[in-house]
């Protein structure tokens, strides 16, 4: 094994690691296509590229596609809770990637991972929730040769469209979240299937004929609320933004205020990438027995600072399933300690969603380098690189569509043709 710096929890899981992630492979064929292509032209050649992502079987295929590409990697986790040991450990052994994270590690590893990233001296930065980047611009002497970044979820993008409004922004971010073949599929049913998933996994719990609460009608909680609905929940919605809320409203679901439904529902998820969603004044309102559990990218959706300072014991009862006692013998029950339930209680999403949000990660890596100088600026995904991985996916997936005519181009293109 060639020599090279890493923070993992045994390189001895390599084995399974490496099985885990060739399962995944199949499930990823447009990641699988670029692999082959760009490992003949390799395109990234003499780049070194940071990524700071979930280490999953399905990140792992993205970094050594990007590997094969030319490029230098190194990873870090971007969540304490939601690392593969046997996947970090695969990584290293048999690609020689510098990874560092471990599943249940503690701040400071984590933020030794992040500057182990930075201090390489990237040409590219890949992110997933903004802390690389956000680090990179604490110290600003560190941003040197860096050409730009991506960011993978909306809670990213949010923190780096805040940092170009207030003219901070060091160098152009493509905000992969916002193509159309990441938010609508990831997110929508990524999210939605993944975090019934982890909610299984941690509980085991019946959802036929349960309440459950979504707070929050984004791409994530519509996926979540869809599913849940599947599964025979009665399902309430709260929201904030009054058109999400009419859609939930006509998408069938009962719309109401958090404090409302606290006091009617068994279970409760947030996904708004919002703090203080589940406040401790709406958690005293829950019923016995409720659980509580967060999709969304921080673990500041639910107040679990004051829950655990009113609580008079926490214990943990399941893997990572936490009790806690509160005044009068009620009990609440917290998932995954308030992190993404669907990468600390499961797997996070799905592979064949991952093939599009990480073919468009690779697309918009090639876009950075093949464009610069870019300004700094947060920029969109190119419409050519979201039509070629959709493309890129339906073949795959065997489906064919129609083509426009030559008549229809026209009269699309008309203004005179009417009643
Ligand atoms: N778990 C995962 O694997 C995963 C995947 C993708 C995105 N995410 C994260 O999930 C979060 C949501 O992402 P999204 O793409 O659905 O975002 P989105 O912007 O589409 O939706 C968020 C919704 O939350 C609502 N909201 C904000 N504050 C609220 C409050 N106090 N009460 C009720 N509703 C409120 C907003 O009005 C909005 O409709 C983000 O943090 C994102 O980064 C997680």
């Amino acid at each position: 094994m060639k020599k090279i710096p890493y923070l993992i929890k045994n390189v001895d899981l390599a084995p399974a690691g490496r099985q885990r992630t060739a399962w995944a492979a199949r499930e990823m064929p447009v990641v699988g296509s670029l692999r082959k292509n760009y490992s003949r032209t390799k395109p990234f050649q003499g780049l070194r590229i940071s990524c700071c992502l979930h280490i999953t079987s399905e990140t792992a295929n993205l970094v050594i596609a990007l590997k094969e590409a030319g490029a230098e990697v190194a990873l870090a986790a971007s969540n304490p809770l939601s690392t593969q040991d046997e996947v970090a450990a695969h990584l290293v052994r048999d690609h020689s990637i510098s990874v560092f994270g471990l599943k249940g590690e503690n701040e400071r590893t984590y933020y030794t991972g992040i500057r182990a990233l930075i201090e390489r001296q990237p040409h590219l930065l890949v992110d997933d929730g903004a802390d690389l980047i956000a680090t990179v611009h604490r110290y600003k002497s560190l941003a040197g040769q860096i050409l730009g970044a991506t960011e993978e979820t909306t809670t990213g993008v949010i923190r780096l469209t805040n940092l170009a409004q207030k003219k901070l922004l060091l160098f152009p971010v493509v905000a992969v979240n916002n193509a159309d073949t990441k938010h609508l599929f990831d997110n929508r049913y990524g999210t939605g299937q993944s975090t019934v998933d982890g909610l299984l996994r941690a509980t085991n719990i019946l959802l036929a004929g349960k309440v459950a609460v979504i707070c929050g009608y984004g791409w994530c909680g519509r996926g979540i609320a869809m599913r849940l609905k599947g599964m025979g929940a009665r399902v309430i919605v709260t929201e904030v933004n009054p058109l999400r809320a009419l859609e939930a409203v006509m998408d069938g679901y009962a719309v109401m205020p958090v404090k409302a439904a606290a006091t009617v529902a068994d279970l409760f998820i947030t996904a708004t990438g919002n703090t203080t969603v589940l406040s401790w004044e709406t958690i005293r309102l829950m019923k016995d027995g409720a659980i509580l559990a967060n999709a969304g990218h921080f673990n500041v959706e639910i107040d679990l600072a004051t829950l655990s300072k009113k609580a008079l014991q926490k214990t943990r009862v399941r893997p990572y399933l936490d009790e806690y006692l509160l005044p009068g013998k009620r009990r609440v029950f917290v998932l995954g300690e308030g992190r993404l339930v669907n990468l600390a209680c499961a797997e996070g999403h799905p592979a064949a969603v991952m093939d599009m949000s990480f073919a468009n990660q690779f697309l918009s890596l090639k876009f950075l380098k093949e464009n610069h100088p870019l300004s700094a600026r947060v920029y969109p995904v190119p419409p050519e690189i979201d039509q070629a991985v959709a493309t890129l996916k339906l073949k795959s997936m065997g489906v064919q569509v129609d083509r426009l005519s030559h008549i229809q181009k026209e009269y699309l293109h008309s203004w005179h043709l009417g009643t």
